[in-house]
């Protein structure tokens, strides 16, 4: 007896309340508060009941509304981290991708759902201007990093079999969390992570890498790889990847490029990023600039047989009998992941529905955005830019008055950070740049408006004088 059986008329109704009720959010976005009334009990009190021994039944439902009413709703007016809107077309793969339920393990497993996988990843090498790469979906960024640092790992200092040892890898001090993370794990050892000094423009120097390089190989020190950023979390700045690519190839090292933030961005304003091609591995992110719904990262690599050096341990369980080079092709042969979701069902039918053009424009919209912010905050005498907007992160602050030492400025720009918040009218978040306070509001949504950006600046000066009381 199917204890869990759920018959097609009664999907069909569950899925057509839900996707009434998801309807009628999308319908609410653009006059939603940009941060839910809620709180830490209220969200434990309302989703930590005990789950019932006899099944509820439709009535299940009945808390999504719930479930929605607490969450960051992603209106037109929400800047925060880095993260897209989430297309709703895209929801509709998902909602499809689960219910095949296919594992994305080899093409036997999921005949469709391995081949589309297989052509977004060209469609995204081929956009990008690297049609050789290979690659596979991933949970995202941070995923992606850890798998091209595992390939540079096993191609320069091989530690699969006899174990790690340590290893330097040169990122700049801007460099994404993940980067530091994945070190660790690969055992290369976080104190070999040489953090490489910026230019004004928060760009890694080469020259100061070059010299970080040649000091590690006078004292015979093991080199791994370089990592480059093609959008760094913090300002959006673009390593220059054609002077490191240049080096990474004269010092024998490998070379990553994070472009998990603006990697994607190459599709609208390629001119940024000459030298992408230099890479040995690419990470991107689709979930920011391709918005699609979470999670939908992406690697890029142009040696397969590298991916596999470092990824391929299969079990006699998943030997693949075909000899057909479609028919044969398993994903876990080149990635962490065995059983893996059909990630690549909501990109395919976003791109088919927008067309490619609709995501190159909603990038330079973006763009546009974020220089529009950049003039707002220049011509707002209380303000001020703290970084040059490259791609779409701006990070900017209140001046908070004359004689205000550094700890001053930095207290009052996060008690006007929390007032924003909670004013709810828009949504963005902070970081730390040379030991300052930024605000910090990114574009990578395809919902804002020019009049939605034009809400922040007044938001910020209007929080400033409620913190002033
Ligand atoms: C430059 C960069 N690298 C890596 C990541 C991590 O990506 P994910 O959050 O998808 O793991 C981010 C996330 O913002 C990022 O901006």
């Amino acid at each position: 007896m199917d204890t869990l059986g759920v018959s097609p008329a009664q999907f069909r109704e569950l899925a057509g309340r839900t996707v009434d009720l998801l309807a009628h959010h999308l319908g609410e976005l653009e006059t939603a508060r940009s941060f839910p009334v809620t709180s830490g009990a209220e969200t434990e009190r309302l989703f930590c009941a005990p789950i019932p021994e006899e099944g509820m039944g439709a009535a299940a439902l009945d808390a999504l509304s719930e479930v929605l009413r607490h969450s960051c709703p992603r209106s037109p007016r929400f800047f925060g981290y880095v993260l897209g809107a989430g297309d709703p077309v895209a929801a509709l793969g998902d909602l499809v991708a689960s219910v095949l339920n296919q594992n994305v393990t080899a093409w036997r497993s999921s005949p469709a759902a391995v081949t589309i996988e297989r052509s977004m990843v060209r469609w995204l090498a081929g956009a990008l201007g690297e049609p050789g790469f290979s690659g596979s979906l991933t949970g995202g960024g941070s995923s992606a990093n850890l798998m091209a640092l595992a390939m540079a790992r096993e191609s320069r200092q091989p530690a699969n079999e006899s174990g790690a040892r340590p290893g330097a890898i040169y990122a700049s001090t801007q460099v994404h969390m993940s980067i530091p993370k994945a070190v660790a794990l690969l055992g290369l050892g976080r104190a070999h992570l040489r953090l490489i000094p910026v230019d004004a423009g928060f760009r890694m120097v080469p020259r100061a890498l070059e010299q970080a390089i040649e000091e590690d190989r006078r004292a015979g020190r093991n080199q791994v790889a370089i990592v480059a950023t093609a959008g760094t979390i913090n300002t959006g700045a673009i390593d220059p990847l054609e002077e490191i690519g240049a080096i990474a190839r004269r010092a024998g090292l490998w070379l990553h490029v994070d472009g998990a933030y603006g990697g994607l961005a190459a599709l609208a304003v390629p001119e940024k990023f000459a030298g992408l091609t230099a890479a040995d591995s690419l990470s991107l992110d689709p979930h920011k600039w391709l918005s699609q719904p979470l999670d939908c990262g992406c690697l890029l690599y142009r040696d397969r047989t590298a991916a596999q050096n470092a990824l391929a341990y299969s079990g006699d369980y998943t030997r693949v009998l075909s000899e057909d080079p479609v028919e044969g092709f398993a994903f876990f042969e080149e990635s962490i992941e065995l059983s893996r979701r059909f990630r690549a069902l909501k990109l395919w039918l976003s791109l088919r529905y927008h067309g490619a053009a609709a995501f190159r424009a909603a990038i330079r919209a973006d763009l546009t955005h974020a220089r529009q912010l950049a003039k707002l905050v220049g011509e707002a005498p209380e303000l001020e830019l703290l970084a040059p907007v490259e791609l779409s992160a701006v990070c900017f602050r209140h001046r908070a008055g004359p004689g205000a030492s550094e700890a001053e400025a930095n207290r009052f720009n996060a008690a006007i950070l929390k007032k924003v918040i909670a004013r709810g009218r828009v949504y963005f978040s902070n970081t730390t740049l040379d030991g300052r306070f930024a605000l910090r509001a990114c574009f990578v949504n395809h919902r804002t408006e020019a009049a939605d950006v034009e809400a922040i600046v007044p938001e910020v000066l209007a929080a400033a004088h409620e913190v002033r009381g």
